[in-house]
């Protein structure tokens, strides 16, 4: 089969599409037939080596988290799933999985689940890890009511604009950050107000608000305290929590680390069916074209997600 791996850590350059064994499913797996993966931050992070010291890797490895696709085998203790099942997950070499960017793709049942009805599989591709974190934190940690305020920083990306669409059905206000043509996306997702991040500061603009939703990460984070209500929550995808801050404010602050896990993607799944969350797809790639889809992630800016296509 055909598979995008790294052998040394780099840039998108060191991705390589090799003729790689098909994996075979242990008892824990499904063996998906993949049709369209999308591209994380966190796929970046592994190839950049940036996580090495972590997360210590035997290279080769097969890139990627998220697929859709078809389930062509399964192993002797799995339940729940049949050949020939339409799933969208998360199939992660980190994870102990065989990794996303690749024809075929031996990933535990346990972090797949039935993609939605009413979307294909390019577009089911898009959502595994960002609609997982989003509604992980929206409902889990911050348990957003109807009428209070929310500020989604980072909210024309992967994360971001999946929450906005979340945070929209609940009846919360919405401010969020985004630039260039991801403000007019915003805007028609739900946002009540939008701040340009590379002309005005967020901090300097809002205040009183009840939930602050980070995806930017680095100082931005701990700004976010200054526009919380005291009691506020505020959660990073990224950051680090100043605990000595946030006790300073009054607020609470976490962390959040996102399991994609068939429950949340059922619970996606719903909200996808419902037409309360559309993915958002911005631009699309061959397989063969890994490096150009990985250039386009990194060097400019993205409105919602990247998919790679797979199977034709
Ligand atoms: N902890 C976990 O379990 C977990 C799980 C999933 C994701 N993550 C992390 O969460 C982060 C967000 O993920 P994602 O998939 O949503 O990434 P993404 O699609 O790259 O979205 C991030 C967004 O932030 C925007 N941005 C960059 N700098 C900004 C600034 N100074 N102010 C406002 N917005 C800014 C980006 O805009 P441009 O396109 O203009 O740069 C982009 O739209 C990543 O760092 C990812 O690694 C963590």
């Amino acid at each position: 089969m055909k598979a995008a791996q790294f052998s040394e850590y780099g840039g998108p350059e060191v991705i390589q599409v090799v003729e790689a064994d098909k994996p075979t499913p242990m008892e824990n797996q499904v063996l998906v037939e993949v049709h369209d993966s999308s591209i994380n931050p966190f796929d970046t992070s592994i190839r950049a080596g940036y996580m090495k010291e972590m997360i210590p890797l035997e290279l080769p490895v097969t890139l990627g988290g998220d697929i859709a696709g078809e389930v062509i085998e399964i192993g002797s203790d799995v339940s729940g799933f049949a050949v020939g099942d339409k799933v969208y997950g998360q199939a992660n070499v980190v994870a102990g999985n065989s990794g996303a960017f690749a024809q075929f793709s031996a990933t535990k049942a346990e972090q797949v689940a039935i993609m939605p009805s009413n979307l294909d599989y390019l577009e089911s591709a898009s959502l595994p890890l960002v609609g997982a974190s989003a509604l992980q934190a929206l409902t889990q940690h911050i348990n957003l009511q109807p009428g209070q305020k929310i500020f989604i920083h980072g909210g024309g990306g992967g994360i971001g604009t999946i929450a906005i669409q979340i945070a929209k059905n609940i009846g919360a206000h919405i401010a969020t950050t985004a630039t260039g043509e991801q403000i007019e996306l915003v805007k028609k997702l739900g946002a009540d107000e939008v701040i340009d991040y590379k002309s005005a500061d967020f901090s300097e603009v809002l205040s009183d608000y009840d939930a602050a939703f980070d995806t930017v990460g680095g100082e931005e984070f701990t700004k976010t305290f200054n526009i919380l209500k005291s009691g506020g929550v505020a959660v990073s995808m990224i950051a680090e929590v100043d605990e000595a801050k946030a006790s300073e404010r009054g607020i609470s602050a976490f962390r959040q680390q996102t399991h994609v896990t068939t429950k949340v993607l059922d619970e996606l799944r719903v909200l996808v069916e419902a037409g309360v969350v559309t993915p958002q797809v911005d631009k699309v790639f061959s397989l063969d074209d890994i490096q150009a889809a990985f250039k386009a992630k990194e060097e400019g800016t993205v409105s919602g997600k990247i998919v790679l296509k797979i199977k034709d």
